[in-house]
């Protein structure tokens, strides 16, 4: 009698425990949430934090986090910043990429259908959106498992005005 009692109880606080822990999304899946791809932030994100009203984010990548693609290198600082909206990120801070021989900040990626538009001021290029399906690692980008020999979209960018 005594353990049929205590069951549901217990049912249901483990209930709100798990309800507790699925309502803290992962950075991932904010971006998501948010009409964007996970590739835009590589693996490393340990914690963000993210005011919904403004849309004004952190995210702590505990250490710099630097990778090379085909077509670009790309560095992250331990810490970066910026306003995220439906299918945007603006206000981007700690993000550059070298265009030639120059670092350059990116200021903003910007969804535009299948592509993602980067900015960086004066110039932008886009990056089919199947490029960023899966988040680039720290150091091998998003060649880690090179001989995988998946089939890669081109990510060569070709900057405009
Ligand atoms: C970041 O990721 C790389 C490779 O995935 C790993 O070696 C490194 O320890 C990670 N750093 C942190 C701070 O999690
Ligand atoms: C990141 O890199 C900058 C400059 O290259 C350096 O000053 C800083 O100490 C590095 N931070 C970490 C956490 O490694």
């Amino acid at each position: 009698m005594t353990s049929r009692a205590t069951i549901p109880p217990l049912l249901l606080f483990l209930f709100f425990i798990c309800a507790a822990v699925a309502q803290v999304p992962t950075a991932y899946e904010i971006l998501q949430e948010y009409d964007l791809p996970v590739g835009l932030l590589p693996t490393n994100v340990t914690v963000y934090t993210l005011n919904r009203e403004t849309g004004e984010f952190h995210v702590n990548l505990g250490e710099n986090c630097t990778f090379k693609n085909d077509g670009y290198e790309v560095k992250y600082k331990p810490m970066i910043s910026g306003v995220i909206r439906k299918g945007k990120v603006t206000k981007l801070k700690g993000v550059s990429v070298k265009v030639m021989l120059f670092w350059v900040q990116i200021v903003a990626a910007i969804r535009d259908e299948g592509e993602v538009d980067f900015s960086v001021g004066m110039l932008k290029a886009g990056i089919d959106i199947e490029a960023f399906e899966e988040s680039p690692q720290c150091g091998c980008g998003f060649n880690c498992v090179a001989s995988e020999g998946k089939g890669k979209v081109s990510n060569i960018l070709d900057w405009s005005m």
